[in-house]
């Protein structure tokens, strides 16, 4: 299993997503706000992982609180929540878990707890939704599996592996459910400019599990869906909408539309902690703007004119219409979705 996230003993340790593929290098957070910050600065990236980062940073801003007093403690609980909250906005992942943190926090001050039995019970929250997110991946990838026949070629956008979860996987979850139901697979994996989580970090981990890769640029998807190098896509999400719109990196929303033209199922494969039933369609999901240095330097290096505009969504949004099934770990839902997801989360 691929480390993205651990304890090591009070200190949260993390594989720093920046480095790959070329370095292995862990961050350690000591703090709570070492935590915000390495969501910020993409040391740890991909919704379900940062939702996990975030209760633990919760966690560990508990441990390290200075408070004696459950006031106090309460007080700097709420402070580091707010800063992880401002780290990034896309992912409902993130909001979620800080959720399920304060209502673990109410249920301890509820129950007259002092503050080392409400830093157990931090701690202990946290570490439930780490392993709880790892087991939604490996059922996402036994529903999913069904979709993948033997020899298929997968084409997958951006990283939705265990780099971008507690481990395991979604969209590379069902990729990797199909290989651990004996199936041949390969994938085709998109470099997703400007971050290159897919060439970078998709291809690092399917190389890593010997599962048989491809990379290609973002502008070669189409060409490869015309020559029928592609049987289905699945893709990773960032918020799911009340109708089935789905948040996901920039250039899904296009990859969708290709593989409508060209009769290719297209799958979003994603945890429950992902779907925003209280976010009616995709037109109400923020869209997170990065800074335009992704876009205009290259490792590097200057790759666009002084002068020039730039513009640096993270995310598009794929309307529903476009999604042949999402994959959660409560099954394989399929269209109309408004009713598909009401009846799963029932
Ligand atoms: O900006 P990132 O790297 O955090 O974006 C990640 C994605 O868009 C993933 O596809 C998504 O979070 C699903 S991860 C299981």
């Amino acid at each position: 299993m691929l480390p993205t996230i651990a304890w090591d003993g009070d200190v949260i340790v993390m594989v720093d997503q920046r480095k790959l593929p070329t370095r292995e290098i862990y961050v350690r957070c000591k703090t709570g706000n070492d935590v915000a910050k390495a969501i910020t600065t993409m040391v740890i990236r991909g919704a379900p992982a940062i939702g996990v980062a975030a209760a633990m940073g919760l966690a560990l801003g508990a441990a390290r609180s200075a408070a004696t007093g459950t006031r106090q403690f309460a007080v700097d609980f709420q402070k580091l929540a707010d800063t992880l909250a401002a780290t990034r906005p896309t992912a409902v992942n993130l909001f979620w878990a800080i959720e399920r943190m304060k209502q673990a926090l109410a249920a301890g001050v509820r129950a007259g707890e002092g503050v080392p039995e409400l830093r157990a019970r931090l701690r202990a929250e946290a570490d439930a939704i780490h392993d709880a997110d790892v087991e939604s991946c490996r059922a996402i990838g036994r529903h999913g599996q069904a979709l993948v026949a033997d020899g298929a070629r997968v084409l997958t956008h951006c990283n939705a592996g265990a780099l971008a979860t507690a481990g395991y996987g979604t969209a590379l979850g069902v990729v990797r459910g199909a290989v651990d139901a004996g199936k041949r697979v390969t994938v085709m994996a998109d470099e997703t400019r400007p971050f290159l989580q897919g060439a970078r970090l998709t291809a690092w981990e399917l190389v890593k599990d010997g599962i048989p890769t491809t990379v290609i640029t973002d502008n070669m998807a189409a060409a490869m869906m015309a020559a029928g190098h592609v049987d289905l896509v699945v893709v990773g999400a960032d918020r799911i909408a009340a109708n089935g719109d789905a948040a996901n990196k920039i250039g899904t929303y296009g990859l969708a539309i290709v593989a409508a033209a060209h009769q290719v199922p297209f799958y979003v494969a994603a945890p429950w902690s992902t779907i925003d039933l209280a976010t009616p369609s995709g037109a109400q999901i923020p869209i997170e703007e990065r800074n335009t240095k992704e876009v205009t330097h290259l490792a590097g290096t200057q790759v666009t004119p002084d002068g020039a505009a730039i513009r640096n969504p993270a995310f598009d949004v794929t309307p529903a219409r476009y999604i042949t099934a999402i994959v959660t770990e409560r099954g394989v839902l399929r269209p109309p979705f408004d009713t598909a997801l009401a009846t799963a989360a029932s």
